[in-house]
């Protein structure tokens, strides 16, 4: 049995920011809701936190960062992981290409790959990349599909800048056999950047064979002929909150309730796993939609 959050939501699945490094320098990044990140979390500590979460019934764990990519000891954690869970990675997908193999022969189920856009221009304007960087993101989509993982899906966080390639990007994930996942930008800084994610889905919705739902943060998911398109739609959204089955660990080893809020964190600061699940648990107990209607816990 899984553990319930005051709101009756069930904690399911963790999220691990491994470090706040990234080689890019995106212009929307919400460094995972971080404000400022210590010492980096440990191999050791990761396994820990882990085991003791696998032992209160989650179910999949997301690695992320900065990006995951950026510890050379990324197999190793996986390798070291609990049996039966869901192992993920979010990451830009730059020196994916060489690791994808190691990394599904460690362990890693699947594997979500950030990419904004498909122009190389407009790639390094956003990323801050260097030259090539684009096509080592698409090598790198291609050897997860070599490898094996599965499901592979592309996030493209939608911009005013690259709304125009929505369907450049549709084509993109069916001739890769991926799932495309358009992502509402979190515009914590106020940039005003953000495309039209309503417009878009309308689109999408005059064109979907078939429309599904996801358990998680309800998502919508719209069938097209030959790929499947997702739609990540938090803001303002109080059945997003509402479904949300996640709690997160930050990349200096706190457990943190909500990407959206830095008030209520819980320090791990031993690898004892019994110590751990308390700790998890008291997080877990400190749960709450973000969104959410005037009601308050169940
Ligand atoms: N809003 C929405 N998504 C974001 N990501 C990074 N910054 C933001 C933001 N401000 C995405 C990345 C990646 C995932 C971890 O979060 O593109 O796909
Ligand atoms: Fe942020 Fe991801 Fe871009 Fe790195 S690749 S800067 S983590 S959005």
């Amino acid at each position: 049995m899984p553990l319930l959050d005051p709101y009756g939501r069930k904690a399911t699945s963790l999220r691990i920011a491994l470090t706040p490094r990234c080689n890019l320098r995106c212009t929307y990044c919400h460094r995972e809701g971080e404000s400022a990140p210590g010492s980096e979390i440990s191999k050791e500590t990761a396994v820990c936190i882990a085991k003791a979460a696998s032992e209160l019934g989650f179910r999949s764990i997301k690695f992320t960062g900065g990006d995951p990519l950026m510890r050379s000891d990324l197999e190793e954690i996986i390798s070291e992981m609990p049996e039966g869970l869901d192992l993920s990675i979010t990451t830009n997908g730059i020196g994916l290409a060489d690791r994808a193999k190691p990394l599904k022969e460690a362990g890693l189920t699947r594997v979500n790959v950030s990419l904004v856009s498909l122009n190389p221009a407009k790639y390094r304007r956003i990323t801050g990349c260097r030259d090539g960087d684009l096509e080592a993101v698409k090598r790198g989509v291609d050897a997860t599909l070599e490898a094996g993982l599965s499901p592979v899906k592309l996030n493209v966080v939608l911009l005013k800048e690259n709304q125009d390639e929505v369907w450049d990007m549709v084509d993109f994930a069916r001739r890769k056999g991926i799932i495309l996942q358009l992502i509402e930008l979190l515009d914590l800084k106020y940039l005003g950047i953000s495309g039209d994610i309503r417009a878009v889905e309308e689109s999408l919705r005059s064109k979907a064979n078939k429309i599904t739902i996801r358990e998680m943060h309800r998502r919508r998911k719209y069938h097209l002929s030959g790929v499947e398109v997702e739609v990540v739609k938090p803001m303002d959204n109080t059945e997003f909150c509402a479904n949300c089955t996640r709690l997160r660990v930050t990349s200096d080893a706190r457990l943190k309730p909500c990407l959206l809020r830095n008030d209520n964190l819980v320090d791990i600061g031993t690898c004892d796993i019994p110590a751990i699940k308390d700790l998890i648990i008291k997080a877990n107990s400190l749960r709450e939609p973000y969104f959410k209607k005037a009601s308050g816990p169940r």
